[in-house]
């Protein structure tokens, strides 16, 4: 036996349930709004007990290199690292994903893209899809996924995002079929021939206002990469610069889908119909009846 086990061993600190109790407060003295479920998950995490056995099991000793396990793990989230992060995983469109703070966490709201996009994708299975602005790769791969033959390319200015991305693309079995690139918007895709060869352009931009970022919770506006959330002054500069890139790559009657920020979509839909190449042929709302998803229809 090594000197850790017996140390581990030897102090069995002290019952799961005081374990729970210490986490739990420790989280709602940091203004976590559920503090006790998030303790669970987290004692979870570490000792592949689900909530439930651990309220049957609230006697159990928890060795002393567990406690501080969980300990070091509730410390980050008192600290207002996002779950996600200290967990390392959320869930998107039914799969889960390995999230770090090089990407952002992806967000339920997103799907509508995904739905949107395969459903435009229909009666051409083969299509042509590019994903801007990847991140953790949600989206291109829950796309790939839902369309087999569909060729799908991701685009990341981060190159730490694309590490992410290419992890999350091996763990869903698509390595081969989706190409990453890294570059500033479409620049990457400039030199393959695509000119009017795309079908679908989507993009979950950044787009939070650069203002605003400091009125974020702490576990955004402190975590999350300001690549992924600041979209300049008034938080559209990016869904501007995709207006006026994707006419070149997208085929005629093919669409840009962009992602947009409470009260943003209206002034989206001008500059779509402005460049005198979209017309707007749906605005999507999320479940809060938020307008979320702008599609723009090549002319
Ligand atoms: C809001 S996040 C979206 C991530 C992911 N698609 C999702 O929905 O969860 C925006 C992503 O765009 C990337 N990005 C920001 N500006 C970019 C640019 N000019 N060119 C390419 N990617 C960019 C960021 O690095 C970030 O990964």
């Amino acid at each position: 036996m090594t000197q850790r086990q017996v140390a581990s061993v030897a102090s069995p600190a002290e019952s799961l349930g005081a374990l729970l109790g210490e986490s739990g407060g420790r989280l709602a003295a940091a203004g976590i709004d559920q503090p006790a479920l998030e303790a669970a998950w987290l004692v979870e995490y570490v000792l592949s007990l689900s909530p439930l056995m651990q309220r049957v099991d609230a006697e159990r000793r928890i060795t002393a290199a567990d406690c501080e396990r969980v300990r070091a793990l509730v410390a980050r989230r008192a600290n207002r690292e996002p779950l996600q992060y200290v967990l390392g995983t959320q869930e998107f469109y039914g799969r889960d994903f390995c999230v770090t703070p090089s990407v952002l966490i992806p967000r339920q709201e997103s799907a509508l893209l995904v739905d949107e996009a395969v459903r435009r994708c229909a009666h051409t299975p083969s299509a042509t899809v590019v994903d801007v602005g990847t991140g953790s790769g949600c989206l291109a791969v829950s796309v790939a996924l839902a369309l087999p033959e569909a060729r799908v390319l991701a685009i990341d200015a981060s190159a730490d995002a694309l590490v992410q991305a290419r992890g999350n693309m091996v763990q869903h079995g698509l390595n081969a079929r989706i190409a990453c690139f890294q570059g500033d918007l479409l620049a990457a895709i400039a030199e393959m021939g695509l000119a009017d060869q795309v079908d679908v352009i989507l993009s979950n931009p950044p787009y939070i206002a650069d203002g605003d970022i400091a009125t974020l919770q702490p576990e955004v506006k402190n975590f999350e990469p300001r690549l992924a959330l600041a979209g300049g002054p008034d938080g559209m500069d990016v869904h501007r610069r995709l207006i006026e890139q994707a006419p070149a790559y997208l085929k005629p009657g093919g669409v840009l889908l962009m992602e947009v920020g409470f009260g943003q979509a209206a002034a989206v839909c001008r500059e779509a119909e402005r460049s005198g190449q979209f017309h707007t042929y749906a605005v999507l709302q999320d479940e809060g009846g938020i307008d979320r998803v702008v599609c723009l229809e090549k002319k």
